[in-house]
């Protein structure tokens, strides 16, 4: 699948692109499918809320299953992000963002970029963040908020944030912020299950808790070029994978097709 010039133009403005209905309700339901199996399992990559225990993150997910190791080849994601960052990407990060009814807490203000070069020493802010919606999401269960337009910025300052949650995130400062509010409307990305988003490693976002009653899981993959890999490996293999394959599309039905 091809993104259209007018797509292409709309990200390049905004840092990012919401497709809805990308993803068929059949195909929500097999992910979701293998989703529950992914949670319902005690693993190291499964990363828990800090008050509830609740799942807050299931992680290395296409090495967990068959339905995740095809959707991290699908023609819908991966050929959309090859025509913005180049034929030869590799998969950095496969996770699910559940972000539960009542007991999902806050991701902070952050660009992906900061823990990508920190953490992994990622020279570029080159890498994507694809996400597919695994629940309807709406202005009450937690959706992404994104600073229209914020990568402008570049890659800004940033601090380690290892107390707010249980998972340790690199987060912009709160002076940046409001400077970039001043100039960038903020916007809460919202849609039905089977929306997709695209955006940037420097758009400045983060997701407030989700006290509804409703849950809201999110797929993302991360694609970043081959000649822009990591260069440090201090981190579990399940936050940046070290495989520098470059993906290459299946097909347009690769994940209602039955299993081999
Ligand atoms: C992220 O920024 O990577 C996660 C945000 C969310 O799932 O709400
Ligand atoms: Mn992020």
């Amino acid at each position: 699948m091809k993104l259209s010039q007018e797509q292409l133009a709309e990200f390049d403005r905004n840092g990012f692109l919401v497709i809805p209905d990308l993803f068929s309700a059949e195909e929500v339901t097999e992910i979701r499918r293998a989703m529950e199996k992914a949670f319902a399992e005690d693993h190291p990559a499964n990363v828990r809320e800090k008050k509830s225990g609740v799942v807050r993150t299931a992680m290395g997910l296409h090495l967990r299953d068959e339905t995740f190791a095809k959707l991290v080849r699908h023609p819908r994601l991966v050929e959309p992000a090859q025509q913005i960052a180049g034929e030869n990407l590799y998969v950095q990060q496969v996770k699910i963002n559940v972000k539960a009814a009542f007991e999902g807490e806050q991701w902070q203000w952050h660009q992906d970029f900061s823990t990508h070069h920190h953490d992994d020493g990622v020279p570029e802010p080159l890498a994507l963040n694809l996400h597919i919606f695994l629940d309807d999401v709406t202005d009450f269960n937690g959706p992404l908020y994104f600073f229209k337009g914020s990568q402008e910025f570049g890659s800004v300052a940033t601090l380690h944030d290892t107390e707010t949650t249980s998972y340790a995130l690199w987060v912009v400062e709160q002076d940046k912020v409001r400077e970039i509010s001043e100039s960038c409307e903020l916007v809460a990305a919202t849609g039905k299950a089977g929306t997709a988003l695209i955006f940037g490693d420097c758009l400045v976002h983060g997701s407030p808790p989700n006290m509804s009653p409703w849950n809201r899981a999110i797929f993302s993959l991360i694609l970043n070029p081959v000649a822009n890999a990591y260069a440090k490996e201090q981190r579990q293999d399940h936050h940046h994978h070290r495989d520098l394959t470059p993906v290459r599309p299946l097909a347009d039905d690769c994940l209602l097709e039955p299993a081999l």
